[in-house]
């Protein structure tokens, strides 16, 4: 089965804290949204393969290391927006791709309306990114076409899961490692996390 690494860091659970509150306006989520997905990232970043460099200090040579392969992130949209900026911030060098990916209300479908993507992501370590796991639908749609892609290494960041979408996306992708700061108690019947923080896009968004 894949790993799920649970963010236990006190600063990522008083910023999750503070995003479940009802009363946190979309101004004030954004920023802490931003806040805690570079915390997060932190973590999901730590088994990044390096290799050996050397560099000339002003002194002598230095034994070091550099990331072995590039990176992309994937943001799911429209959530997945609220945690690019700072990720990026930390990844400058990380390219960006696209999934749109829309969760039909009544039947919780979920469809595809936007891709741009690298025609060949086997050489990319790809980080997908999403606030919220909840029926594990989009994740899967997201994975099944990065996997179609080529891509080999993923890694899947979420604030909030709810075990039902961890159990969905691992019944799929065993191996696909997922980073995230809260596993909820279950869905409601509208397929929503509880206790969660209500619908990410739109608290971010403000629509
Ligand atoms: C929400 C959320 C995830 C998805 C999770 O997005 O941001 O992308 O639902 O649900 P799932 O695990 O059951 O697929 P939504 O489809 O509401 O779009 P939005 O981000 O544009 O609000």
């Amino acid at each position: 089965m894949g790993r799920v690494t649970l963010i236990t860091h006190p600063l990522v659970q008083h910023n999750l804290t503070r995003l479940r509150d009802k009363r946190t306006a979309p101004q004030e989520f954004r920023r802490i949204m931003s806040e805690v997905a570079a915390l997060i990232i932190y973590e999901a970043t730590r088994s990044l393969a390096v290799q050996p460099v050397s560099v000339m200090t002003p002194l002598a040579r230095a034994r070091g290391s550099a990331l072995q392969r590039e990176v992309i992130l994937v943001p799911i949209l429209r959530a997945g927006l609220g945690m690019l900026d700072s990720i990026l911030q930390l990844l400058p060098h990380a390219r960006v791709g696209f999934i749109g990916l829309k969760r039909e209300e009544k039947t919780l479908r979920t469809l595809f309306y936007h891709k741009s993507l690298p025609r060949d992501l086997s050489k990319f370590e790809v980080i997908l990114i999403d606030p919220m796991l909840a029926t594990g639908g989009s994740a899967v749609a997201a994975m099944d076409l990065l996997v179609e892609l080529g891509a080999r290494q993923v890694r899947l960041v979420n604030l909030v899961a709810a075990p039902e979408g961890i159990r969905k996306v691992h019944a799929r992708h065993p191996r696909l490692p997922i980073f995230t700061a809260a596993i909820d108690q279950k869905l409601d019947r509208n397929g929503f996390i509880v206790p969660g923080l209500g619908d990410a896009g739109d608290r971010l968004f403000g629509v």
